[in-house]
């Protein structure tokens, strides 16, 4: 798979390493930045990867801040993207299975690199379950005109 790696100064270090060990799964790398520890914003880097695979240029994102839940944030304004912020395995498999995320946060400052490892790989092995959860996941694309803010 392609996969969209982005981050802001506190996430660029686990980025980093995140996108070796994806390069080194066989994977395509498409790194948007941040580049450095200089700090920058989250936002910027979480709608990039956001639309890099809503637009379909990337299969995969990963997004990566101090907590993963900013970038996340930002990830999930792109119609599109649906971000998921895990912090242990079974969220990661889950959200694949069950939400069919695309994009997957990671907290620089929550989560240690061993487990974050093991969490990216779940997350790029686990397929989507579909059924009865497609119906859902198409619901997250189609909020009612109530939840539809000026913004979308
Ligand atoms: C930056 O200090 C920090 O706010 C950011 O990395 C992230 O944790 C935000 O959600």
């Amino acid at each position: 798979m392609r996969i969209a790696f982005g981050a802001d100064h506190a996430g660029f270090e686990l980025k980093t390493l995140l996108a070796g060990r994806a390069a080194e799964l066989g994977h395509e790398v498409l790194d948007l930045g941040t580049s450095s520890t200089a700090s920058v914003d989250y936002p910027d880097f979480g709608y990039a990867v956001g639309e890099a695979v809503a637009s379909g240029r990337a299969d995969r994102g990963v997004v990566v801040c101090g907590t993963g839940i900013g970038i996340s944030i930002a990830a999930n304004r792109v119609r599109g993207a649906r971000a998921g912020v895990a912090t242990d395995l079974f969220s990661a498999q889950l959200m694949r299975e069950h939400n069919d995320a695309n994009v997957l946060g990671l907290g620089a400052r929550v989560t240690a690199v061993p487990l974050a490892t093991a969490i990216l790989e779940a997350f790029l092995i686990t397929p989507f379950a579909g059924g009865r959860h497609q119906r859902r996941v198409d619901k997250l694309d189609a909020p009612p005109p109530s939840a539809q803010g000026e913004s979308r």
